[in-house]
């Protein structure tokens, strides 16, 4: 994330949207999670937070403009920080404006959360162990820790786990990736459960991970070409929504190196040759696939940019 500090007591951030790159998933544990193996890259669509410390003890929370209320990841995850600080007169008034869609895979709230705990924590002076952040971060959502880190990761358990990989691998020659975004809202629960149905689960436990030879030097060239790409959630995603699937096909008409869906849906993804290419493809998809999708060209995002 990208955080600009104003005087002490105020700061912006810039929250990144995620996709996953590559998404296997295992059989519901005891606890009804499922332990997933995930390659996760942050990239160039943010959610804008500014947040300002406060005295009157109160934490405030405006989405678009309009109060949101205690139940929003971010109002959950400032409150949650707070715990940890000494002062109890401290509060915080946190105007976020959203560009990520919920529900379309994109991880945008619990950015936002990872976000909100990252800025908080400077402005509050809280003194928490990164180890104790984290596991914050993980009790607010699967995919919260991993916005700690940003950029190119790889994320075991139910997503708490995070393998941060090298910072520099794509930073000369990000990828360009063509996100459209259907309009649907897929909730990430109903694709699990439809899933545990179909008992159409991969072995993330026993069996060796492709993303362990994810070495630095190797990361960028696996990466464009596409070959580490994978989504255990897609085929179950699109029997339930078989919308998707007119998007998709579509897709797969322009030039990408691959299309394939993140998360648990509904955004599609096609990894474009160029960012030439990315922005040719966006216009025509944008054009031919009506109002209600909606077409955005993004870059991976390093760490250090993220
Ligand atoms: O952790 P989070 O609140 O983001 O998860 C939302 C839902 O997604 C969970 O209640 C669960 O149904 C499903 N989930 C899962 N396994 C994961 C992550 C999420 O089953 N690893």
């Amino acid at each position: 994330m990208r955080i600009e500090e104003r005087e002490n007591r105020s700061r912006r951030v810039a929250a990144p949207a995620k996709v996953n790159l590559y998404l296997e998933v295992g059989p519901p544990r005891p606890d009804g999670y499922h332990d997933i193996d995930s390659l996760f890259l942050t990239v160039s669509l943010f959610d804008e937070l500014e947040l300002e410390a406060t005295r009157d003890g109160e934490i405030v929370l405006e989405e678009d403009g309009i109060s949101a209320g205690e139940t929003n990841l971010v109002y959950r995850a400032a409150a949650a920080l707070r715990r940890y600080a000494t002062d109890s007169t401290i509060g915080a008034r946190i105007r976020l404006r959203k560009r990520i869609p919920q529900g379309g895979g994109l991880g945008g709230g619990s950015s936002d959360a990872a976000a909100t705990l990252v800025a908080l924590s400077r402005l509050w002076e809280v003194d928490i162990d990164p180890g104790r952040l984290a596991a914050l971060a993980a009790e607010l959502g699967s995919d919260v820790p991993f916005f700690l880190h940003g950029g190119l990761a790889i994320c075991r358990g139910r997503g708490e786990k995070v393998l941060p990989l090298a910072d520099d691998t794509f930073a000369d020659a990000p990828p360009s990736i063509v996100l459209v975004l259907p309009g649907i809202h897929t909730p990430t629960p109903v694709v699990y459960r439809a899933l545990d149905a179909e008992g159409e689960h991969g072995d993330v436990l026993t069996r060796s991970s492709p993303l362990d030879s994810l070495t630095s030097a190797d990361s960028q060239r696996r990466l464009t070409d596409g070959a580490v790409i994978f989504n255990r959630l897609e085929s179950v995603t699109f029997r339930l929504f078989p919308e998707l699937e007119r998007i998709r096909q579509r897709m797969m008409a322009e030039t990408f190196v691959r299309v394939w869906m993140t998360g648990s849906g509904s955004t599609l993804c096609g990894l474009a040759p160029s960012r030439e290419a990315a922005e040719a493809a966006s216009l025509r998809l944008a054009a031919e696939l009506g109002d209600e999708v909606r077409v955005v060209v993004v870059e991976g995002l390093p760490r250090n940019l993220a």
